[in-house]
């Protein structure tokens, strides 16, 4: 049994698919787990619904501020890991209202990392000898935590310093520290991974990469912040999955590995390629490109520039490296938003918060 905070989400829902489908795969039996997740407005049940009908996976609809109820999680379930991915995890969002931010991702940690360490090893710990030596708590964590590079900076490393410019970035680097000095005080079993921009299946349409798609084919403007010309490494979300699963058995306790896509990408030239690739599936009725939709817009304030991973470390380490290339995940990724109108539908119509409502009702999160 493991445990995984905010598996309701984009990348925690891609991971609990690709956990089963990974075990199948290697043969290894379906080991369940449990998500433990607030169902903010960025969890959708509906992402993990098939994996919730099969018994294989239990979600508990409780807040990682709740101390109670993080323990009595542990307590139920004795994950042999917790895997840490709940977050707020929008920038804009944090630029209008970081309160959440802070509250969320580094008192939610906080909180987190005090009752996982009383499980681990606390008084009351009901685990043996041998589970607690296997116990392992994997903190999913960004790239932004390290700020922005000019042009001609070198990637981003694990010995690169903090300099995070958002208050999201910087609630993430008061969790990354957290998990650090747990591990060095307290002897945490403790994993971090900071990973790059991640797109693919069920991605909120709030960010860039499912933004766009949905509004060009609803016709709406395509709004390009300032010049266009800000520069993410894009990682294809199973891969980002795929990593986690192997720190998560090979990873040095205590370590941090840095996790991207080598797909250095121009804003402007993610949104073009989206539209390239939709005018081949699916042209506008006009015969127009939906290049014509691109609207520039007031850019985010304080708006990094350039973010770039090097990930020398994980693939020497750990042996890990993408399999998708950006075409092939972009190409992956256009199709599943054509494809999946019902799970789109629910998040357009905001009719998965139904869900809560019908399975939850009169229980707070
Ligand atoms: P997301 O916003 O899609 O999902 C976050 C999930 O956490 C949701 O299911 C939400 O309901 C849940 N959640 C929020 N607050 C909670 C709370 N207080 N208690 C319990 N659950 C709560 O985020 P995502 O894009 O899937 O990101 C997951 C993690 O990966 C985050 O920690 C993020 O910082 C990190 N990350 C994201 C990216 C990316 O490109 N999306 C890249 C690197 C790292
Ligand atoms: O680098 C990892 C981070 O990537 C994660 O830690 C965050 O959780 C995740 O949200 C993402 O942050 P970004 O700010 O890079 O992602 P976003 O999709 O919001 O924006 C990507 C780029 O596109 C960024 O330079 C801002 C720009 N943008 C975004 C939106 C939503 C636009 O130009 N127009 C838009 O409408």
């Amino acid at each position: 049994m493991i445990l995984i905070t905010g598996g309701a989400g984009f990348i925690g829902g891609n991971f609990v698919h690709h956990w089963f489908e990974r075990r199948a795969k290697l043969g290894l039996p379906a080991e369940p787990v449990v998500v433990f997740d607030k169902l903010t407005y960025a969890g959708n049940p509906a992402t993990i619904q098939s994996h919730i009908d099969s018994g294989q996976a239990t979600l508990v609809h409780a807040d990682i501020t709740d101390r109670d109820a993080v323990r009595q999680a542990l307590q139920q379930y004795r994950p042999r890991a917790v895997l840490h991915f709940a977050a707020e995890s929008h920038v804009d969002r944090s630029i209008h209202g970081p309160g959440e931010f802070i509250h969320t991702n580094m008192v939610g940690t906080f909180t987190l990392l005090e009752e996982v360490r009383a499980y681990w090893a606390g008084a009351e710990s009901p685990l043996d000898a041998a589970a607690k030596a296997a116990f392992r708590f994997l903190h999913v964590s960004t790239d932004e935590v390290y700020g922005s590079l000019g042009d001609d900076d070198a990637a981003f490393s694990e010995t690169t310093a903090y300099a995070p410019n958002s208050p999201y970035s910087a609630s993430k680097a008061g969790s990354d520290h957290l998990v650090r000095a747990y591990h060095h005080t307290y002897g945490l079993p403790t994993l971090t991974t900071n990973c790059s921009n991640n797109y693919g299946p069920y991605h909120f349409p709030e960010k860039l990469i499912p933004l766009m798609i949905l509004n060009a084919l609803d016709g709406k403007p395509l709004p390009v912040y300032g010049d266009g010309l800000n520069i993410r490494d894009w990682l294809f979300v199973r891969d980002h999955c795929e990593a986690i699963c192997q720190v998560l058995e090979k990873g040095t306790l205590g370590e941090v590995y840095n996790v991207g896509g080598i797909n250095e990408i121009k804003n402007i030239d993610v949104v073009t390629t989206i539209c390239r690739k939709l005018d081949a599936l699916r042209p506008r009725a006009d015969g127009q490109p939906y290049e014509s939709q691109i609207t520039y817009v007031t850019d985010r304030p304080g708006h990094d520039r350039r973010y770039a991973i090097d990930p020398t470390k994980i693939q020497r380490d750990i042996g890990w490296s993408p399999a998708e290339t950006f075409e092939s995940g972009i190409d992956k990724t256009v199709r599943w938003y054509l494809e999946n109108t019902a799970w789109i539908d629910t998040v357009r119509s905001g009719a998965y918060r139904d869900w809560i409502n019908t399975n939850y009702a009169g229980r707070a999160a």
